[in-house]
């Protein structure tokens, strides 16, 4: 898809990956940007950098677990563009502490109400509304925490795994309907949700080893994923890894997986090795 003159709508658009997102398609040419989130402060800040690169920006406070909210968001985009042709179900939550299994029955429901709740409904009323314009494409933000078991949040991997078969599971939409459906995998990307793992001041301490190993990715270069999945016509049922780079001035690690073999193949290599890697280090302890 040529992005030049195409609408879309954002949700979790109030920072991070999804203020980011929206910037980088009003750079790439999109004429308007429909921004949605809980966080009206920050959803008037992503208008004004969208408004500042050159496209339309149009301001929807929504709750993603709310299906009446999410179906007034739609038709509020829908209405206020003439048309929809890019949709990014990017909002989500995490846990925080304390972490599975002592963690509160709330924070369960929570989080998979945003995460997987609020992607299914996006999805499913993207899929209508992007239909009756001709088709466009879904791009659903899970994560590299859908690579793998998280023993301290199952609930936040399980349900960004979930986002994935969800799209492996809209593959042939784009035969049916016009519409692609694909998944972006962040890795450890440096924004307000790493806090959130924590108490919201600050990381959760079974993140610390991971956080101090790793070369933090920015939400641009996240952006620049979401786009890639955009612009490519031929990916469709796809996941896009951007994962952490080895080092401070290297790339982003960039895994395409085509389907379900690829995905699951390439899940059961990163198990095998990390068990291997573990049984080792009990051997030399
Ligand atoms: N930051 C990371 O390391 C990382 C890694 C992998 C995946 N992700 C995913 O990327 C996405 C964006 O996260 P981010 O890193 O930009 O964090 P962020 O905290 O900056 O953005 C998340 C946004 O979602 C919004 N949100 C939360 N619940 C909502 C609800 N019920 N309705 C509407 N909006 C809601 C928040 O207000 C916030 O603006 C999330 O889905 C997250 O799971 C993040």
């Amino acid at each position: 898809m040529d992005i030049k003159g195409k609408y879309g709508l954002i949700t979790g658009a109030a920072s991070g990956i999804g203020r980011a997102t929206a910037c980088a398609l009003a750079e790439a040419g999109a004429a308007g940007i429909a921004l949605a989130d809980l966080d009206e402060a920050g959803l008037k800040e992503t208008a004004r950098l969208v408004e500042a690169a050159g496209a339309k920006a149009l301001v929807i406070p929504c709750d993603v677990t709310d299906r009446h909210a999410q179906t007034h968001m739609f038709s509020t985009a829908e209405s206020g563009f003439g048309r929809l042709d890019i949709v990014h179900n990017n909002a989500g939550t995490i846990c925080g502490e304390p972490i599975w299994p002592e963690c509160s029955l709330e924070k369960i429901e929570l989080v998979v109400s945003v995460n997987l709740i609020g992607v299914m409904f996006g999805t499913r009323l993207a899929v209508e509304t992007l239909s009756r314009h001709g088709g466009g494409v879904i791009i659903n933000t899970a994560s590299t925490a859908s690579l793998r078991t998280y023993t301290a949040d199952p609930m936040y991997s399980g349900t960004k795994t979930a986002v994935v078969n969800l799209v492996h599971s809209s593959a042939g939409l784009a035969a049916s309907h016009g519409v692609r459906v694909n998944a972006i995998l962040p890795g450890m990307t440096r924004t307000a949700f790493i806090d959130r793992t924590g108490d919201g001041t600050k990381p959760a301490e079974w993140l610390g080893p991971a956080l101090a190993q790793s070369t933090m990715l920015t939400p641009d270069q996240i952006a620049a994923g979401v786009l890639t999945l955009i612009e490519d016509d031929e990916r469709a049922g796809e996941c896009l890894i951007v994962d952490n780079p080895p080092g401070p001035d290297a790339a982003p690690v960039e895994t395409r997986l085509r389907n379900p073999v690829e995905f699951y193949d390439f899940v059961a290599g990163r198990t095998r090795a990390m068990a291997e890697m573990m049984a080792n280090q009990a051997n030399a302890d």
